[in-house]
């Protein structure tokens, strides 16, 4: 069954810092995105795909507004919604005060199913149709996750913490139970639907390098599973993980030894890394979450965006909440901007739009599902209201091309300027009939 969205409509093709404009993106200003099921199945400036659909296939208008693949969050964690924004500490302490009493709420599988409908509602409220989950260190918090994004049709990617060491025991499994929980969530969710598996040893400090090795090892055993932890994010963290590895010739080197390095392990932060670690990064096709709100509000430090593009390391963004201050990747791209201007390197509007959406798709090794329009990909999409507030309403009109829209889009634009929310060809979110969800 064909159903046409019409309306502006954009899309990535390539990273513009790399490809010339012609190559890099598609943009029609009165366009038509066609779906047929839960696919793609074709994009194109309406006036010459509207004579070749059949005269029974619905259309609807998105005035106002610009499609968009949905947006993709390398990097996020499902029990740090109910602690976002708290005062006053950078990483290591931020931790102990608050992050760990938070997720040791998440034994308790009703808590957890009832914040994991509310962290969804959230992500689809905000654009974010696939995201890279970080659950709590009980296999329930996932289990029960994976459930409610099953329910509603998403794609997502999620994994149990792994911690056996420096973390209260509320918190705490061992290198063992940490493999055996793993490994049974790898075998009943991984591949199943739209869901994938993510082995996810939380950072070097709270993982023994029997663990580590455990994470290895469940990365060889299932091939296809990804990898997600934190590295390089805190000057203190680094200076720890020296101490904890004191054989490893960086922070990555503990994670190498282990065999967690590859085109499926998604590193988030890498601010404080070595030439050494960015070279080493390169060659084992590893990705990185760049998470600019958490690095702003826990003072951790720049990321260098030019850094990764000259070694050629996918970078995808990470909204980082808890530690992260919103679920908009809109107001993600505004920190971001402001991160690289601090360091006295460019975002452009167009690269921005692109780490959000086709940029994302790579870091995630999901390129061939998601991340754009081309026919055959997965019908995620969102209709971005370009008057939702009077203020970006009257700064659109002055705008003068694409690029400036872009820009003002990400600078003003959060969960207000998404009036529609796709997954597979579904509406999952319509900003003015927000489904009701009793209090948790
Ligand atoms: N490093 C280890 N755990 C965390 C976490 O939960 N959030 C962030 N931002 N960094 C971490
Ligand atoms: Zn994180």
């Amino acid at each position: 069954m064909l159903q046409a969205h019409r309306g502006a409509v954009l899309h990535f093709l390539q990273d513009p810092d790399v490809a010339p404009a012609e190559d890099a993106w598609a943009h029609y200003p009165d366009g038509l995105l066609v779906t047929e099921g839960d696919r793609v199945h074709s994009v194109g400036p309406a006036s010459s795909l509207l004579a070749s659909l059949p005269a029974d296939c619905p259309v609807r208008r998105h005035d106002n507004a610009l499609l968009l693949p949905g947006f993709i969050d390398t990097h996020i964690h499902l029990p740090q919604m109910e602690m976002v924004g708290a005062h006053g500490e950078q990483l290591l302490e931020w931790l102990e005060k608050y992050v760990f009493p938070a997720e040791a709420k998440f034994a308790d599988a009703a808590y957890a199913g009832a914040v994991s409908e509310r962290f969804l509602d959230e992500l689809l409220r905000n654009g974010t149709t696939t995201a890279m989950v970080f659950g709590s260190v009980h296999a329930v918090s996932v289990e029960v996750f994976f459930q409610a994004c099953e329910r509603r049709g998403l794609r997502m990617i999620a994994g149990k913490a792994m911690m056996d060491r420096h973390c209260p025991d509320t918190v705490r499994d061992s290198a063992g139970s940490a493999y055996r929980d793993s490994k049974r969530l790898i075998q009943d969710w991984h591949g199943r639907g739209r869901l994938r598996y993510a082995v996810t040893p939380r950072f070097a400090p709270t993982s023994s390098p029997e663990q580590l090795a455990l994470a290895g090892q469940l990365l060889r055993e299932h091939p296809g599973v990804y990898l997600q932890t934190h590295m390089s994010e805190n000057l203190d963290e680094v200076a720890w993980v020296g101490r904890l590895f004191p054989e490893a010739p960086h922070y990555l080197g503990a994670y190498d030894a282990a065999g967690l390095l590859g085109r499926r392990s998604v590193f988030a932060h890498c601010i404080h890394l070595t030439d050494g670690e960015w070279t080493r990064l390169a060659d084992s096709a590893s990705n990185i979450a760049f998470c600019p709100t958490s690095n702003l509000f826990l003072g951790s430090g720049l990321f260098s965006l030019r850094c990764a593009r000259k070694h050629g390391i996918h970078v995808g963004l990470g909204t980082d909440i808890g530690g992260g201050t919103s679920f908009s990747l809109l107001q993600t791209l505004n920190e971001a901007y402001k991160v690289l201007q601090l360091r006295g390197e460019r975002l452009s509007p167009l690269k921005a739009f692109y780490l959000a959406t086709l940029g994302g798709a790579r870091t995630l090794d999901l390129e061939d599902t998601l991340g754009n329009f081309m026919p055959g990909k997965e019908a995620d999409f969102i209709v971005v209201d370009t008057a939702c507030t009077p203020l970006l309403a009257f700064r659109l009109q002055h705008c003068r091309d694409l690029a400036e829209t872009l820009f003002v889009l990400s600078t003003l634009g959060d969960d207000r300027a998404i009036r529609e929310t796709w997954s597979g060809g579904r509406r999952v979110h319509h900003r003015d009939a927000p489904a009701t969800r009793p209090d948790s």
